[in-house]
């Protein structure tokens, strides 16, 4: 039984493993051991989902697969030429666009990229289809007929498994773009059309000599996304 206390070791170290997730967007070339990657995704999947339905599907890629789809999708996704299941349809207004412009220019900055330096700006999205250089990429899929309450069971399986990823070490950067030519990915990995891509996530041991794994996101406040009734 774990004490409730917030001075309880386990309150601690859960603290810091949920603090010290970032996305790292840079990455060692060094593999995670085999067994570590399937503890990893056996923990996972403890997360909760409605009716234990359980609708997460990860495809891990290394080695030449990686390497091969990195390469289509810098002539696919890298050229504009996108195959998405699930159209990305945001328009971020107000507090929600000054959070992304704020990130944006944060990791900019990291880079020494600047505003008018469109060249800078187009090699650190592409960096996104190197998988910053990750020696895994997990491909994230649901079945054909999951709906919004089956994506959020998919994103709290997400994060279970890159806490469980951080607990062990490894880092990892969740990645939208990944999910922006879901042909090619169902393609290459021989899986049929009633699963559907939602997401990637690029994991391994972080490079941490570089500058823009060192970028810190604000947060809102509590009183900004919280309120407790009396
Ligand atoms: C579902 C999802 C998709 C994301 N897609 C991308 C992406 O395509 N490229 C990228 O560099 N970061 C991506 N991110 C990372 C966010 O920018 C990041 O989570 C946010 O800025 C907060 O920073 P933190 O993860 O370091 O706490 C994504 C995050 C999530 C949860």
């Amino acid at each position: 039984m774990i004490p409730e206390t917030t001075e309880s070791d386990s309150v601690r170290i859960f603290d810091q493993i949920v603090r010290d997730r970032r996305s790292i967007r840079g990455f060692l070339s060094t593999p995670v051991a085999a067994e570590v990657l399937e503890r990893v995704f056996e923990t996972a999947a403890f997360a909760p989902s409605n009716c234990n339905t359980q609708p997460w599907y990860s495809h891990v890629v290394s080695g030449e697969m990686r390497d091969r789809l990195s390469g289509i999708f810098m002539q696919t996704i890298g050229q504009g030429k996108h195959s998405l299941d699930f159209p990305y349809e945001a328009k971020y207004d107000g507090i929600y666009r000054q959070r992304q412009l704020d990130v944006g220019l944060l990791l900019y900055k990291a880079l020494g990229v600047t505003r008018e330096d469109r060249e800078g700006k187009r090699q650190a999205f592409l960096r996104n289809l190197e998988f910053f250089d990750a020696p895994h990429v997990v491909f994230i899929f649901m079945p054909e007929w999951c709906g919004i309450r089956e994506a959020c069971d998919v994103g709290m399986y997400a994060q279970t498994l890159m806490l469980a990823m951080r607990a062990h070490g490894i880092a990892s950067c969740p990645q939208t773009i990944l999910g922006y030519d879901a042909d090619s990915v169902r393609r290459e990995l021989g899986i049929g059309p009633d699963m559907k891509l939602l997401f990637g996530i690029s994991f391994g041991y972080e490079d941490r000599s570089l500058p823009e794994n060192r970028i810190i996101p604000d947060r809102a406040t509590l009183d900004e996304h919280v309120k407790f009734y009396p």
